[in-house]
């Protein structure tokens, strides 16, 4: 890759993907490594600038993470965040005290115009603060460049030696301007020019490709997914028809979901194939109420379809898998580094001939995914898709699956989509859909008793969706919700909306 770079050293902060995040939105890519990366592997990569990650611990202790000190040897632009600057400052001669109190949260803070990062902006305004220690005495040759009532070095530059900390954090979005300042350190401290742009991301990524492959087959599970449908159309752009996509279409997609993945790669030049095998699934499910045993046999069935379909293919070359960057970011901090592997079809490679796995979006967030979706045409319902659990519309309709249960669900889940996509909510809400209850219960309908299903709604608000908050959906969104469903859907009579945030419950009911 012929791309300028800014290496993110990580000190185990909580933020460090988003620092790395706000980089690449001010257009210069960006990695993050460990602490410990040895400094032979740093000069190899030759960043424009390197940046310190905020981290837990306080400096002085003899176990605290420590970069080489040879780094501040290689005249290389630097920029420390919270831990990162009190770590600057005490490895170059300068001291960390801890006081009595933290300061946390939104702070007025004031700040030097003169020093780069803040030029041209307030010179007071609001930062994000998160620490205990603070540097009570400079380095040579450094000046603080603000202060806050209960931190004098909330900032400090070293003009010369193109070294700059904040003690705030700058990539969090309650700190006023922080991305201006991030974008400051990038432009006029480490020269940079901004050539990070999912257009000429897709250019280097598509030559890369192809250079590979060569004339070699390329296989790939689609799901309709954001990230297997833009690896999809990467790779469509690619190599044409030396592609294969399989998708295998369970049955339990969302409403006209399984044609409009259909419409979108059918007939862009790559092999499509949809393997309808929605009546296999049920034939398998029939019966079964159990989540975990539902799961299990979806799992498997998937594998064993998936399989029956690549091996009229032969012999593949490549197997392309949806793995993005903040699965293959490795923690910079504790005894064993956490790598995490993503499938997007877990267990694939054991059952498909081929030679290599390619993964063309591993270096991008998911963000940037979405960016280069559009980039390459795909249509925005597919870009800014909402997660879809594997097992699709099984683990939202609770207990025994039938084809009337899952068309009810279908089209009672449709409309709220469509209701909560007019009322502009689609991207504040970052999952949403409808769940069939087993429960039926007592109603009125015209001069009639009826006896039916419960529906649920769900809605939540994420940012990782390891925790979630329930949304808080306008009423009258919910009323014109629940109003058209049960005149247009058949078999439900009430409807409620789940309260509850993840943990305790969890996002999906099943
Ligand atoms: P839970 O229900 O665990 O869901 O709070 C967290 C997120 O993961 C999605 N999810 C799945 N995604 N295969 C997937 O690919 C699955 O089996 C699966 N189960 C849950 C869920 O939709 C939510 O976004």
């Amino acid at each position: 890759m012929t791309h300028e770079m800014v290496l993110i050293l990580d000190f185990g902060g909580q933020y460090n993907q988003l620092i790395a995040r706000r980089i690449r939105e001010c257009s210069v890519y960006c990695e993050v490594h460990p602490y410990t990366m040895p400094l032979e592997k740093i000069k190899e990569l030759s960043p424009i600038g390197i940046v310190f990650t905020g981290g837990p611990n306080s400096v002085y202790l003899d176990d605290s993470p420590q970069c080489d000190p040879r780094l501040f040897e290689l005249g290389i632009p630097m920029l420390g965040i919270c831990y990162g600057t009190q770590l600057m400052a005490y490895m170059l001669g300068g001291k960390v005290v801890t006081p009595d109190s933290r300061e946390y949260g939104k702070t007025i803070t004031h700040f030097d115009s003169s020093c780069p990062l803040f030029q041209d902006l307030p010179s007071t305004g609001v930062t994000w603060m998160s620490h205990t220690d603070y540097i009570s005495q400079l380095p040579d040759g450094f000046t603080a460049t603000a202060y806050t009532d209960a931190c004098p070095t909330a900032a400090m530059e070293n003009p010369s030696r193109k070294f700059y900390g904040m003690q705030f954090h700058p990539e969090v979005l309650h700190t006023e301007n922080g991305i201006q300042m991030l974008h400051n350190f990038l432009y006029k401290v480490c020269g940079a020019k901004g050539d990070w742009t999912m257009g000429d991301y897709a250019k280097t990524a598509i030559a890369d490709i192809r250079k590979k492959v060569g004339d070699g087959k390329v296989l790939l599970a689609l799901s309709g997914g954001v990230d297997s449908s833009v690896a999809a159309a990467l790779l469509a752009k690619a190599v044409g028809n030396q592609l294969t996509c399989i998708f295998v279409d369970h049955g339990l997609m969302r409403k006209n979901e399984g044609d409009e993945v259909e419409a979108a790669f059918a007939n862009s030049g790559v092999n499509f194939v949809r393997v309808n095998a929605g009546e296999r699934f049920l034939g398998k499910l029939a019966g079964v109420s159990d989540p975990e045993t539902k799961r299990k046999i979806i799992g498997e069935e998937f594998i064993r379809v998936f399989e029956d379909e690549a091996k009229k293919i032969g012999r593949v070359d490549y197997l392309v898998q949806g793995t993005i960057y903040p699965d293959v970011i490795e923690s910079g901090v504790g005894d064993a580094a956490v790598i995490k592997s993503h499938h997007n079809v877990g267990g694939l490679p054991d059952y498909v001939d081929f030679k290599e796995i390619i993964e063309p979006l591993r270096l991008l967030f998911k963000d940037e995914v979405r960016a280069l979706g559009t980039e390459l045409g795909l249509a925005d319902y597919l870009v800014w898709r909402q997660p879809f659990p594997g097992p699709g519309l099984a683990i939202r309709i609770i207990g025994e699956i039938t084809p009337e249960k899952i068309s009810i669900l279908q089209d009672a889940d449709a409309i709220f989509r469509e209701e909560i996509a007019k009322a502009g909510l689609d991207r504040d809400i970052h999952q949403y859909f409808a769940v069939l209850t087993s429960m039926r219960s007592v109603g009125v309908m015209g001069d009639g008793r009826t006896y039916d299903y419960t529906l649920a709604l769900r809605g939540v608000t994420t940012t990782d969706f390891m925790t979630a908050d329930w949304a808080r959906i306008p009423y009258d969104v919910l009323e014109r919700v629940s109003n058209r469903i049960v005149n247009e859907v058949r078999n439900i009579n009430r409807i409620v909306y789940d309260i509850t945030s993840k943990p305790p419950a969890t996002i999906e009911w099943e």
